[in-house]
């Protein structure tokens, strides 16, 4: 029978509960749901990405059936080592869909044989993202309901 792995590709900096809403349905539709984590060394991130891969894994365990991993270079690349058959990204508002439709024709000129999937968070993550959640964090708002409570404890860890 076949089995479908999906790549769920992304910063992660950190993980937000709008990235959970994602891999909670993703890990419904496909057999394995890998969520990959970009390790690119010219961004300056907030979490090193050993940290970033850590969290997911602790806020990922309820879902037997998804992995963490590192990745760095193209994504396809990646993708065919791993034997994937789909890239899952997730669309919040119309203001995603350029970006996400132009990467996703490149990766599909790249490598035909790997679709992309797009699926919606809940209207409720609509609005957020890990950009907004650590500037909340570094002017002192609330970020409850935004993060799991593990990322908001190393998030004002290091903002203070
Ligand atoms: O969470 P992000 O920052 O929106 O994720 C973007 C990501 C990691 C999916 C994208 O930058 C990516 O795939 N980078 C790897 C390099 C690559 O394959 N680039 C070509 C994409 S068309």
């Amino acid at each position: 029978m076949k089995s479908i792995l999906a790549i769920y590709p992304g910063s992660f900096d950190p993980v937000t509960n709008g990235h959970l809403d994602l891999i909670e349905r993703g890990a419904k539709i496909f057999d394995r749901l890998l969520v990959a984590v970009l390790q690119n060394l010219e961004k300056d991130p907030l979490f090193p990405v050993a940290e970033r891969v850590e969290m997911l894994r602790e806020v990922t365990r309820p879902w037997p059936n998804v992995d963490v991993a590192i990745f760095d270079g193209l994504l396809v690349h990646y993708a065919r080592q791993r034997n994937a058959q789909v890239i899952l990204r997730g669309i919040r508002a119309i203001s995603d869909y350029e970006y996400e439709l132009q990467m996703a024709l490149m990766n599909r000129k790249l490598e035909p044989g790997i679709e992309t999937v797009f699926m919606m968070p809940s209207e409720a993550y609509s609005y957020l993202s890990s950009r907004l959640v650590k500037e909340l964090v570094h002017l002192g708002g609330p970020v409850d309901g935004l993060v799991p409570s593990i990322v908001e404890k190393r998030l004002r860890a290091k903002v203070i």
